[in-house]
């Protein structure tokens, strides 16, 4: 496409707010949570892009979605906490697609540990990938939105982004982070007509919550395609109703309401 035709088009517009035909990009799509996210959105027709750091589980995640799905599926390396990584990886993805519709923010590492065990340095690392790391994309995503007539983010928190549990110190923190950050975001994003939201799952069966809650019996967990489902009504919810955050729990677990 050449510029002049990308920029009528951007001009003309309608955003959109359905999966089919648009194009989404997944950090940490490979595995676990977000790749059931990228799954549930080529399966609803989007082109989706899914990064991670591990480039052999990344390419065989996006091997296996398009063969599934055969939808376009992109993958490319990015590491979230790496500044120069991330501006790298918007502008590769522009010269592949005129627009970003939406965006999940789900890439997420954790240390499992009481405050006074965790070290500077895993802070400094947990911190990184997952404050930092959503800073950093949502910065770019929605620089690229508002200048193509805005899009729909979702930052992937947890439970523990709202409330405290024991041994996860440095996660919690960076999941309140998140929530801050998704705050604002909300409120700038506005006049750009770019919706910013948080979705807080708790347990889900993937690999982080076998180390964070190794106590936990497995088959009681949430599933990754539940949190998909939900994230997906999340982005192609209509224009004139909006859901800040969401907040899901494992059943079986205390209420909300309770705490
Ligand atoms: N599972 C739960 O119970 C649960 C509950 C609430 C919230 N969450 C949140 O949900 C998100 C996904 O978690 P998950 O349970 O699906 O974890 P997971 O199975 O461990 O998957 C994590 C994903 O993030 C990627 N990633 C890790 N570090 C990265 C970095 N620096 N840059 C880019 N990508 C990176 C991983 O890619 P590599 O293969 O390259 O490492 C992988 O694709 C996280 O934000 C997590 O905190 C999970």
């Amino acid at each position: 496409m050449d510029q002049s035709s990308e920029r009528d088009l951007t001009k003309k517009r309608a955003v959109q707010f359905r999966a089919e035909g648009a194009f989404s990009l997944v950090t940490g799509g490979s595995r676990g949570i977000g790749y059931s996210i990228a799954r549930a959105l080529a399966f609803s027709g989007s082109n989706v892009c899914i990064t991670a750091v591990n480039t052999e589980r990344l390419e065989s995640a996006r091997a296996r979605l398009a063969s599934e799905t055969g939808a376009t599926i992109v993958a490319l390396p990015c590491d979230v906490g790496d500044e120069a990584q991330v501006k790298a990886l918007f502008c590769e993805l522009k010269t592949r697609w005129p627009f970003l519709d939406m965006a999940v923010n789900n890439a997420g590492i954790g240390v499992f540990k009481k405050a006074v065990e965790t070290t500077g340095d895993e802070w400094d690392r947990v911190m990184r990938v997952n404050a930092r790391g959503t800073f950093l994309c949502c910065r770019e995503e929605m620089l690229w939105m508002a200048g193509t007539g805005g899009g729909r983010i979702v930052n992937v928190s947890s439970v523990v982004g709202r409330k405290g549990y024991p041994n996860q110190a440095v996660y919690s923190a960076s999941k309140h982070a998140i929530m801050g950050l998704t705050k604002v975001l909300a409120v700038e994003g506005q006049a750009d007509n770019i919706r910013v939201q948080a979705i807080c799952p708790g347990g889900t069966d993937t690999e982080l919550i076998s180390r964070a809650r190794p106590d936990l019996d497995r088959s009681g967990l949430i599933r990754p395609e539940d949190v998909a489902g939900i994230v997906m009504f999340l982005l192609t919810l209509p224009d004139n109703a909006v859901v800040d955050e969401i907040n899901v729990r494992r059943a079986g677990s205390q209420p909300g309401f309770a705490g």
